[in-house]
């Protein structure tokens, strides 16, 4: 039990407070609105063809960046995207899609944020998690069977 509510609670400050970025994370936002039409606003992409950048290592999203703008990783789409980003954009950027979490997505159509199960030592527990408001997170948890 004491396990289950230490992830609870990583999870609520994850959600809450992103790690310390070394981007700017809100400059990023106002960059990656040339990235939503693919990625998604929050990163989370609608369609299969686009990947999920949100909630990903700053460090991995801001490599990822530069070797598209390098080559070292080819794609042609998403080398054209970086072609005129700066460093600091990208840094930016990555900041940016590294802080919006991917269950944020669902703020907008329902007040459930995701029903995930946990299993504690061989116990299950459905885990509801409402959006009160975007100050207020409530933990709902259920215990479901033991094995
Ligand atoms: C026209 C569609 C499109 C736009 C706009 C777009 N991307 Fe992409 N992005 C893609 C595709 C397709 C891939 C997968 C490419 C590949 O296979 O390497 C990708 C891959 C990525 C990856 C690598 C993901 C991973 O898991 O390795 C990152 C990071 C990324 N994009 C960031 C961005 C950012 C930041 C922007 C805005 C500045 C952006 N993209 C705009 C289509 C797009």
């Amino acid at each position: 039990m004491k396990n289950l509510i230490g992830l609870l609670a990583m999870t609520g400050i994850a959600l809450m407070n992103p790690a310390q970025a070394e981007g700017d994370i809100e400059a990023g936002r106002a960059l990656s609105t040339q990235c939503s039409g693919c990625h998604g606003v929050y990163g989370m992409s609608p369609s299969e063809q686009f990947p999920n950048i949100a909630g990903q290592k700053e460090s991995y999203l801001s490599a990822q960046l530069r070797k598209y703008k390098s080559g070292d990783r080819n794609d042609l789409t998403m080398r054209a995207i970086v072609g005129p980003l700066s460093e600091e954009d990208m840094l930016n950027l990555a900041a940016y899609f590294s802080s919006t979490s991917s269950v944020a997505r669902y703020s907008f159509d329902t007040e459930t944020l995701m029903i995930p199960y946990v299993d504690v030592a061989g116990v299950m527990f459905k885990v509801e998690m409402l959006l009160d408001s975007l100050e207020e997170l409530t933990f709902s948890v259920t215990h479901l069977e033991e094995r």
